[in-house]
């Protein structure tokens, strides 16, 4: 009978079998696929592979201390953490534009991707976290925004410029079948079971305005903050996505004695099974009001809090 041990084991053969004794090299997003694709293929082939995490400095709090953390420490995996935060704020300088800014983002990963690659002296394989549905959603995906990204997320199209063989180990898994493999193999709660995270990041987050590392840095405290709470209050597992924007408008608040005249975001939190449709998480009043209360409490630049409460359609998850 089919157990997602067996899976593991007869997946291990299969890519030993494939590699053989050459080199793999691994985009690490911090995402559940590419993490629990590495992490397999370590097990089948150890020092031969090499995971390139390139980060763009539009991830959450902690994330990417958090992803080098794991993949060095926990998994002993050989890892290029390549911080290319400023690269990518100032190519983005001024861009205001949804579509401009994941280009931007998708090119500038592809170059970062293989200048590291290209220091490692290549590899032979590139390995990605494709799972089902994306092998048929390149296809068929006709869900507006995500199109591109899902290229840009699967560092799509970079097998081909690279002349590299594809190792694809969960080709042929579903999110929650992936999610039951990355227990399997002891990878932390907090990676296996994370909420979907765009491409692009935080950069599709702060709609209308141009990216600034300030504005970054007030969206990942308000994010924080709210995601703590959701997790406190136990919902994070029966949310598909969590998230703060970071809005473009200026509001008036009172704060003690004085007024303050400062920046609002929203919340939003949908159910969903898939991405291309999604309902609204209806939060009691109470939870809202306590997020609310924190936010404006402890991040001095933002002074309102509003809540999302469109489903897509006709909106869509993500503001941009
Ligand atoms: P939308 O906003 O289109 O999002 O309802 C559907 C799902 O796709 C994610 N999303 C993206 N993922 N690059 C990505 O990798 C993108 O540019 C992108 N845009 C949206 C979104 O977070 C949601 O899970």
């Amino acid at each position: 009978s089919w157990t997602m041990a067996g899976f593991r084991n007869v997946e291990i053969e299969k890519i030993r079998k494939q590699v053989g004794d050459k080199r793999v090299i691994c985009g690490l997003s911090g995402g559940v696929d590419s993490s629990v694709a590495a992490v397999l293929i370590h097990e089948a082939i150890g020092d031969q592979l090499t995971c390139i995490f390139v980060d763009h400095g539009m991830l959450r709090l902690g994330e990417a201390e958090e992803v080098v953390n794991t993949f060095r420490g926990r998994f002993n995996i050989k890892l290029v953490h390549r911080d290319a935060s400023e690269l990518f704020l100032s190519e983005l300088e001024g861009v205001t534009d949804p579509e401009i800014k994941r280009k931007t983002i998708g090119r500038l990963f592809v170059e970062v991707f293989e200048e590291e690659a290209a220091k490692i002296g290549g590899a032979d394989f590139l390995a990605q976290g494709t799972l089902y549905p994306d092998v048929i959603e390149s296809v068929s995906f006709t869900g507006g925004p995500s199109v591109t990204i899902k290229s840009h997320h699967n560092v799509g199209g970079l097998p081909e410029r690279m002349n590299m063989g594809l190792v694809e180990p969960l080709r042929e898994l579903f999110k929650d079948e992936v999610r039951a493999l990355g227990r399997e193999l002891g990878i932390p709660e907090v990676i296996v079971g994370r909420h979907p995270f765009p491409g692009p990041g935080l950069a599709i987050r702060i709609p209308t305005d141009a990216i600034t590392r300030e504005k970054l840095d007030l969206l990942r405290r308000v994010d924080a903050i709210y995601l703590e709470e959701i997790r406190n209050a136990g919902l994070y597992d029966a949310i598909w996505q969590a998230f703060a924007v970071l809005l473009p408008v200026k509001t008036v608040g009172v704060m003690g004695d004085g007024r303050t005249y400062d920046q609002a975001c929203a919340l939003r939190a949908v159910t969903s099974t898939d991405g291309m449709t999604a309902e609204v998480y209806p939060f009691d009043m109470g939870f809202l009001n306590r997020v609310a209360s924190r936010i404006v409490n402890e991040v001095r630049g933002v002074n309102r809090v509003t809540y999302d409460i469109t489903s897509k359609p006709p909106g869509t998850i993500e503001w941009e």
